[in-house]
């Protein structure tokens, strides 16, 4: 039987579109399964979207969606960008699904069964952004995990044992230490269960977007209760077919970003010995990706989108650039001037290079066909040397790799690269060509069967990495279809004599500030577009006393039609942050949470309010307004105040509590 590998993403939730922060799990994911296939391992890579709960119902009722419609879309969006960027997953996971409901119901039976739900009532703060009730007092005191301002939950619930839990959590880690990698993440959470563990509510019942509790109907299960399942659902967990379950659980490695720690390395873990299922051999969490310095995440518009590198530079570029330049587990910055830097130096001038210049020689010189390395006179320590180096890294990329350490992997297979450059430059096979004594033919010969050698073995290593350009390369070098190539016979000297070449292209074009420019273009102007997928304006739903639209032509004068009104979004946010513009007296700078988004407006009322009194406050902001600059800040839309003639702004404000992303119409 061969082995098998099973791993997973986390599935990503539906309240706005993917950007390079989602790409970068599922690349590196898919580079591990694309290796381990070509190890020869039975491999199953599952992604897929997390669609339910409180959030993905308030970003749909902010969008004037029902959620089944919003989660349609964005999930489709997701699925779509994958597909776009070649990300070879064998299934694709959606919480919304039946067979996923099935599976998650017949856990919470399983978990009921055996004796670890019960009913009771819990008061107490929730983050509906984070999806976690929190240790946190009072209404609106923020979340100790991401600082927004928690709500107060005050129902009937049902609870997980999570409590008698600890000891067997605490003796996993020590145990098993690889089951949270990394190490620092492993002691964070271990301290985490050691500070104690109190029981967990697993269900709501004041909203209704989610998976019913099986046999109580009015509550529905906690959204990452269900969320986790899917890991197991997605095999035929609980359903009448086994067969994926049965072969590939328990996970070989689920890879996550280091925010979802607990979620999987307490909670998740807890659920799976409540139900008596075994557990994932491993928990890998990675660092975050940064832009401009901070977190890139759709709550703080700061993203990159995938797309726009893919359309410019292609998918290997980016997955060649997120592996090689972050160390894999820590934080790491994007951005385009690194992007193209990285991508110039290292794919262009770099395997590109080589490429193309050895297989063009060869062309030229032994009329396509791979030359005979002469083992006598034409023999020379340096062609030894490079062999050596091949060895090296074969050797020991696969261990980096198994360890995660893509950007050491990928640096070591890179510096066969340069010793190969190296080698060409000095050897000089251009000067050799032109000659036609035996001997300059036959250590012209060895220098180039060294070089595409070399150039094969880089090839086959970066494949998983870069399996597009890596595809046309073994192409070119006659090699057939690298999938195919067993990576575990990967040894020095299997080039044959006589291989003949395919047509030689070019597979990196070189890069410059255009493409810099032209990618930060497209970003922007996604970014000043007025709506994301998620808040597109609304047409208005008409309502029997709203009388039927008028057209512009017949409106009395300075009247506008109701459509005319509504193509201004008025919403309802809540102001984060507040301080006041350096040199403005007039202006202050806010943060304002939409509920899919927070936004940055720059707003001229600091001589009525002091910052401070503003945080926390709900006010009603136009979201469709054109950005525009003031004192060097963007501002992003307006926050709406009563005018009087001479006197101070009033800021618009509701006697009634509304939620935060709520439309005025
Ligand atoms: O947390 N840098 O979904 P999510 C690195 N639905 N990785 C990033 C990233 C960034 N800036 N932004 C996102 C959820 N990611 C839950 C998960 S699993 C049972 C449920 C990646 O849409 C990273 O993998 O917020 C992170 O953990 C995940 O996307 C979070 O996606
Ligand atoms: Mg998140």
């Amino acid at each position: 039987m061969s082995r098998k590998f099973y791993i997973t993403t986390p599935i990503y939730y539906v309240n706005a579109r993917p950007h390079i922060g989602h790409a970068y799990t599922t690349i590196a994911c898919d580079a591990i399964a694309r290796r381990q296939r070509m190890l020869g391992a039975e491999t199953y890579f599952l992604t897929g979207t997390d669609e339910h709960g409180q959030k993905i119902e308030r970003a749909a009722q902010a969008a004037g969606k029902t959620p089944q419609q919003l989660t349609d879309e964005v999930s489709a969006q997701f699925r779509a960008l994958w597909d776009r960027m070649g990300l070879a997953y064998d299934d694709y996971i959606r919480t919304t699904s039946d067979r996923h409901k099935y599976g998650v119901q017949a856990l919470w039976r399983r978990i009921r069964d055996n004796g670890y739900i019960y009913k009771g009532h819990y008061t107490g703060q929730y983050c509906v952004f984070d999806e976690l009730y929190v240790d946190a007092v009072g209404p609106g005191a923020p979340c100790p995990e991401c600082s927004r301002p928690t709500e107060t939950v005050q129902e009937e619930n049902y609870f997980f044992k999570l409590s008698a839990f600890e000891d067997k959590l605490l003796r996993l880690y020590s145990e098993q230490p690889d089951f949270i990698r990394p190490e620092t993440r492993r002691n964070e959470v271990t301290s985490f269960v050691r500070s104690g563990l109190r029981d967990l509510s697993v269900s709501r019942s004041t909203f209704s977007w989610g998976i019913p509790v099986p046999d109580d109907p009015k509550h529905v299960i906690y959204v990452w209760l269900d969320a986790l399942s899917n890991y197991i659902t997605a095999l035929g967990y609980g359903s009448s077919d086994t067969k994926l379950y049965d072969k590939f659980w328990p996970a070989d490695v689920q890879m996550i970003g280091k925010e979802i720690v607990r979620f999987h390395c307490v909670y998740w873990p807890a659920f799976l010995m409540a139900a008596g299922v075994p557990l994932p051999k491993g928990i890998m969490a990675h660092g975050w990706l940064l832009f401009e310095e901070n977190k890139m995440s759709k709550s703080r518009g700061n993203i990159v989108r995938a797309e726009t590198i893919l359309d410019v530079l292609g998918a290997d570029a980016l997955r060649y650039f997120l592996l090689r330049e972050i160390v894999f587990g820590q934080d790491g910055s994007f951005s385009f001037d690194a992007l193209v830097q990285r991508y110039n130096a290292d794919l262009a001038n770099g395997l590109g290079n080589l490429a193309s210049r050895t297989l063009a020689m060869i062309t030229r010189y032994f009329h396509g066909e791979v030359p005979y390395p002469s083992h006598t006179a034409a023999h020379t320590p340096a062609d030894d040397a490079i062999a050596e180096t091949a060895r090296r890294a074969i050797a020991e990329y696969n261990a980096l790799f198994d360890q995660y350490q893509f950007s050491r992997a990928l640096e070591l297979a890179w510096g066969l690269v340069a010793a190969v450059d190296k080698y060409i430059v000095e050897n000089e096979p251009w000067s050799l060509g032109d000659k036609q004594d035996e001997e300059s033919r036959a250590r012209l010969a060895t220098v180039l069967y060294t070089s595409a050698e070399a150039l094969r073995i880089v090839t086959a290593l970066a494949h998983p990495v870069i399996p597009e350009a890596t595809a046309k390369i073994w192409a070119q070098m006659g090699l057939g279809d690298i999938k195919k190539f067993s990576l575990s016979d990967l040894k020095w000297g299997q080039l044959h004599l006589g291989t003949k070449l395919g047509t030689v292209e070019a597979v990196f074009p070189r890069a410059d500030k255009s493409t810099i420019e032209r990618m930060q273009k497209m970003e922007e102007q996604q970014r000043s577009a007025p709506a994301t997928a998620e808040a597109k304006p609304v047409a208005p739903t008409p309502v029997a006393s709203v009388p039927p639209p008028t057209s512009a032509a017949s409106l009395p004068d300075g009247k506008i039609s109701i459509e005319d009104f509504a193509k201004v979004e008025l919403r309802v946010g809540q102001v984060k942050v507040a301080e006041k513009v350096k040199g403005a007296d007039k202006l202050l700078r806010l943060e304002v949470d939409l509920g899919t988004e927070v936004r940055q407006v720059v707003a001229g009322i600091a001589e009525a309010y002091a910052p401070e009194t503003l945080i926390g406050r709900k006010v009603v902001i136009v979201v469709n307004l054109a950005p525009r600059k003031l004192r060097g800040l963007e501002s992003n839309g307006m926050i709406v105040a009563a005018s009087a003639e001479g006197g101070k702004p009033v800021l618009c404000g509701f006697l009634e509590d509304v939620p935060v992303g709520t439309r005025l119409k």
